[in-house]
């Protein structure tokens, strides 16, 4: 059972096994109490041990597991030692011993992952081994979009729990957009009660005749994000929220019509958004969008431990800015030459407000445009060129380009993909996926914080779907995400497919609906359902 997925950077087997037992007993030194308590947690239901704490690490039993810190580690880093005494497992910081933990639950077998045990005799056993392992990435993510179809709470901590066990430490929570808003802000109610639900849902790309007419929506109150937050932090993953400005904002505006260009349309007749495209409904760059945003930054600190603060920035159409007296008054008054730096300003008086408060300011690479302030930091999504621009002028930036690493867009070119959006991104292209892009010196390179995959869920109507799109292909992002693997032509990837062979076995006990390699597939293409136009550059969303 050594097949592990992300590869550890070194393993060395031995013979025999560490047997767990009734006598069994997990100890965890300080510092790694926490994690004590989640792997007993998950063991004891898996295995229907009794897994007692308290065993000293010295003991010989030999049936044991050990947890503790171990000084000379990086805080991520992890040693797992499988021999005559035991199972030893020591990391540099919790984080560290956790995702040890997480290795030894793959040495377990795919029953580990169970919620409850499967079969009387079953032993439960764990090769003797060394495995030394740390991660290439500090950020390691991956983002949901939970705005276009809400996945209510309980599926958002079982995603979590999936990150977990792929080691990765980022879950980039998209919770606002034009066609909702999910995050309950106590001082703009309406924002929930207008802005969280929708009359109707486009099927498909917004270019399909078919609608899905029933209301769609949720939000999560500020109790379940504590919840959420405190269920990830649990499992050493930061949860970064992301609330859009200025544009996809439509919800918003939805619920408070004096955000929008009121000098420009009718902002009372708007409605959450149903359809999916680029929308031209943006925030008026006022005084009292400034202060609205602010109050609503107010309490999402202090729901959000996260260091970076997602502002998005994508996408903003600004023909209402053109259009708008007020905006063009604006413009004039602060000496700015264009729109892209009415945009860059709006931006900039976030990143201002978030970095007074201790916090930092990441949005989308378009921030980039009309100047960033110099602690803001960059997701990278059009592909490398922001990416490399932003790290060359000393920005951290997260590789996200859609080309790679969305996991909506389509799997094969067959005709079988439920909608067939955007690029062609096989299980093989994303094993391949390099993050840091060849252009930079490695210099420059330090500024690659890491890497993210992005699942955006304009037809992803429930989680089964979101399973579908985002596995296997998220098992080969954890890879390159934590692995140090050789550059991608040079990639085993036979080697992954002989592992993830294994790996379908953990992915089935945790009930995922992941896109089976061969054989009949779980959805078939909708008649007149249309995905985007096939070829080239997706026309976005
Ligand atoms: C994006 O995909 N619009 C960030």
């Amino acid at each position: 059972m050594t097949e592990l997925i992300p590869m550890p950077r070194d393993v060395v087997a031995g013979s025999g096994e560490v047997r767990l037992t009734e006598y069994s007993q997990i100890h965890a030194g300080p510092g790694a109490e926490g994690v004590g308590q989640w792997l007993s947690g998950v063991l004891r239901q898996a295995t229907g041990l009794p897994l007692r704490e308290g065993w000293e690490l010295d003991d010989t039993d030999g049936d044991g597991i050990g947890l503790r810190l171990a000084p000379g580690l990086g805080a991520e880093e992890y040693r797992l030692v499988s021999g005559p005494s035991g199972v030893l497992i020591e990391g540099g910081g919790a984080a560290g011993v956790f995702w040890g933990a997480q290795t030894l639950r793959q040495l377990l077998g795919p029953d580990a992952y169970r919620r409850a045990p499967v079969g009387r005799d079953r032993t439960w056993a764990v090769p003797h081994l060394t495995i030394e392992d740390a991660p290439r990435f500090r950020w390691r993510g991956l983002m949901l979009d939970v705005a276009r179809h809400f996945m209510p709470k309980d599926g958002v901590l079982r995603y979590l729990d999936l990150l977990a066990a792929h080691k990765l430490n980022v879950f980039h929570f998209h919770l606002t957009d034009d066609q909702g808003w999910r995050v309950e802000i106590k001082k703009y109610p309406r924002l929930t009660e207008v802005g969280s639900w929708r009359a109707r849902t486009k099927i498909g790309h917004r270019a399909s005749p078919l609608w899905e007419e029933k209301p769609h929506g949720g939000h999560y109150t500020q109790d379940d994000i504590r919840e959420i937050v405190a269920y990830a932090a649990e499992r050493h993953i930061t949860v970064v929220p992301e609330i859009d400005v200025p544009g996809h904002s439509q919800a918003a505006i939805a619920a408070y019509p004096e955000l929008g260009n009121t000098d420009v349309i009718d902002t009372t007749a708007l409605s959450v958004w149903d359809t999916w495209g680029i929308n031209p409904n943006v925030l008026a760059p006022t005084d009292n969008t400034l202060r609205f945003y602010e109050d609503v930054f107010e309490e999402v600190l202090e729901l959000f431990p996260s260091e970076f603060i997602h502002v998005g920035g994508d996408e903003c159409l600004k023909d209402q800015w053109r259009q708008s007296a007020t905006a063009q008054t604006r413009m004039r008054e602060l000496g700015l030459k264009d729109e892209d730096e009415l945009q860059a300003w709006f931006i900039g008086h976030f990143d201002g407000w978030l970095s007074a408060r201790g916090r930092r300011l990441i949005g989308w690479d378009e921030i980039l445009e009309g100047g960033l302030a110099k602690g803001a930091a960059v997701s990278s999504w059009r592909g490398y060129a922001g990416g490399i621009a932003a790290a060359r002028a000393g920005h951290d930036v997260v590789m996200c380009p859609e080309q790679q690493v969305y996991l909506d867009h389509r799997q094969d070119a067959g005709a079988d993909e439920p909608v067939p959006i955007g690029y062609v991104r096989s299980l093989e292209d994303v094993y391949r996926f390099e993050p840091v892009p060849a252009e930079l010196t490695p210099y420059e390179a330090r500024h690659v914080l890491g890497t993210q995959a992005n699942v955006w869920t304009e037809v992803m109507e429930d989680q089964a779907r979101v399973d579908y799109q985002a596995f296997p292909r998220l098992a080969a992002f954890a890879e390159v995400a934590w692995s140090s693997l050789p550059v991608p032509a040079e990639r085993d990837f036979a080697g992954f497919e002989r592992r993830l062979a294994v790996h379908y076995g953990r992915l089935d006990a945790l009930g995922v609906a992941y896109r089976p390699p061969t054989g009949p597939r779980p959805w078939q293409r909708r008649p007149g359902v249309l995905g985007r136009p096939i070829d080239g550059p997706p026309p976005n969303r």
